[in-house]
């Protein structure tokens, strides 16, 4: 896989995974038209080359609410490791430390807390319908190192996921989220959907957990300037910019549409955006349309699938490499230089 580009991972790791899980990880909502959006919307950002400039002290490097990585890219939170691979979550997290990256750890993880940490990582968090619950997961996370909490705010249900049902997907035997044993199991409700819409989280039990969590609470699953500025009222130290890599809704616009606006709008907030990242290149894009740093999600999940740990090294050093070719490219030596007069206008 060092020589495939990763849109390309998704049509090798087919052919290793199971029919029902590759389903589960490469669809999503309804006709899955948000999917493509997200990846077009980068793809239709030009850039702005500028040649002869002086790079001494070249570096990708940042930091983000205290947390460093060697280039601004993160593994997006995502359920079930363990499709993809025996070690799951671990080998995803050590491919990510291996290569500087950032790692969110999803509360749907199939393998604990405990046994994943190859490094710093954050925490993705459901609010859960029982607060004691949700207090004692925070708590397991940040026992186990967790340095932040990303609150998925995005997804009270699962989307409509027409091409999963199809498939027929259950998890399959030894595969469960784990940190869901020994929470409070709530009765079972005669109609699943309305219970879980009555009882989704609201605002103020967001507002709650920024309250007390001694580590800083993103929101993610932001596509508006209003929902932004509710997830900041609430107390969020950042901002994901996110439409659940079009897993939930499919009738949501591409991130890349979105993102100007937000950061039009905060200034100041830590921003991350993820969706349809696929090269170097879109997480430049990205980082001159206002993030400070991406999440990838499928082509890492896909990655672990081909080849564990180094599979995703490979994936993740791929992405750095082209990211630091576009940044020579366009003439920004640190990531702070990247701005949107890197973009093209058509003049
Ligand atoms: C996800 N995603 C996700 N998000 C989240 O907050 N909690 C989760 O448990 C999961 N689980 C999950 C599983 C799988 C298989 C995928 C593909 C995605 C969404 C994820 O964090 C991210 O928002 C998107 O995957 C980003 O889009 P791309 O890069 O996959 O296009
Ligand atoms: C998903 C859920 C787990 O996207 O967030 O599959």
């Amino acid at each position: 896989m060092i020589n495939t580009p990763l849109h390309k991972y998704a049509s090798v790791a087919c052919d290793v995974l199971s029919p029902e899980a590759y389903a589960y990880i490469v669809g999503g909502a309804g006709r899955e038209g948000c999917i493509a959006r997200n990846e077009g919307g980068w793809s239709e950002i030009l850039l702005s080359p500028e040649p002869m400039q002086d790079m001494t002290g070249l570096s990708s490097a940042i930091s983000i609410q205290g947390t460093k990585v060697d280039f601004p890219c993160f593994v997006a939170p995502m359920a079930f490791q363990k499709l993809a691979h025996p070690e799951g979550e671990r080998a995803m997290a050590v491919g990510a430390a291996s290569q500087g990256a950032g790692f969110v750890l999803s509360c749907q993880t199939s393998v604990a807390p405990a046994e994943v940490a190859a490094g710093p990582f954050w925490f993705q968090l459901y609010l859960q319908n029982d607060p004691v619950a949700t207090v004692s997961l925070v708590q397991t996370a940040i026992a186990s190192g967790a340095s932040a909490l990303i609150v998925t705010i995005d997804a009270p249900v699962n989307g409509i996921r027409n091409r999963e049902q199809e498939a027929g997907f259950v998890l399959p035997e030894g595969i469960r989220p784990v940190l869901m044993d020994g929470l409070p199991i709530p009765a079972k409700p005669t109609d699943p959907v309305v219970s879980r819409g009555q009882t989704a989280p609201v605002w103020d039990d967001l507002a709650r957990l920024c309250r007390h969590s001694p580590i800083p609470v993103f929101g993610k699953g932001v596509m508006s300037v209003e929902t932004g500025k509710r997830a900041l009222d609430a107390g969020c130290a950042g901002l994901i910019v996110s439409n659940h890599g079009g897993r939930v809704l499919d009738g949501l616009p591409a991130t890349a549409s979105v993102l100007p606006s937000i950061r039009r709008a905060f200034a100041e907030a830590t921003l991350l955006v993820d969706g349809g990242i696929r090269c170097g290149e879109d997480m430049f894009r990205a980082i001159a349309l206002g993030a400070d740093a991406v999440l990838v999600g499928r082509p890492v999940y896909f990655a672990l699938a081909l080849d564990g740990a180094r599979g995703v090294a490979t994936c993740l050093r791929r992405l750095r490499d082209e990211f630091l070719a576009t940044m020579i490219l366009c003439g920004t030596p640190t990531v702070a230089d990247i701005t949107a007069d890197h973009l093209y206008r058509n003049a």
